[in-house]
């Protein structure tokens, strides 16, 4: 395979993964800058690897994070719920998605 063909596909992969998601690739670090900021008010980081925590799935976990975006007053746009998501998810929960 040559150069150029390679790079054919990788710019068609990349351009298929992003059009799944939204048009930009989530950002963790971005994401705990913001969980840090806006979500320790009422728990911590302990709430997410306790042993009776609610969340199961990570479509519980995006459902939650929406929540309590609300119960923050956070305002949180949605690239930043989908980075916090991304933080959460790479840093605690690990679900598959
Ligand atoms: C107003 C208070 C409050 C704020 C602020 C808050 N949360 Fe929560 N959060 C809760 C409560 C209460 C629970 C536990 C609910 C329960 O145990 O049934 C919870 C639970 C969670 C859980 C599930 C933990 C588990 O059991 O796995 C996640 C994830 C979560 N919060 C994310 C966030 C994020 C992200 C933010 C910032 C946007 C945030 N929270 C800010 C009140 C808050």
């Amino acid at each position: 395979m040559t150069t150029k063909t390679l790079a054919f596909f990788v710019a068609v992969t990349f351009s298929m993964t992003s059009a799944w998601a939204t048009d930009r690739a989530p950002d963790a670090t971005h994401g705990k800058i913001l969980h840090n900021k806006n979500c320790m008010g009422c728990h911590d980081n302990h709430q997410y690897t306790r042993p009776n925590r609610i969340i199961h799935t990570f479509e519980d976990l995006s459902a939650r994070v929406k929540f309590c975006d609300a119960a923050a007053n956070a305002n949180f746009s949605s690239d930043d719920l989908t980075d916090v998501v991304e933080y959460l998810n790479a840093d605690f929960y690990k679900f598959r998605k």
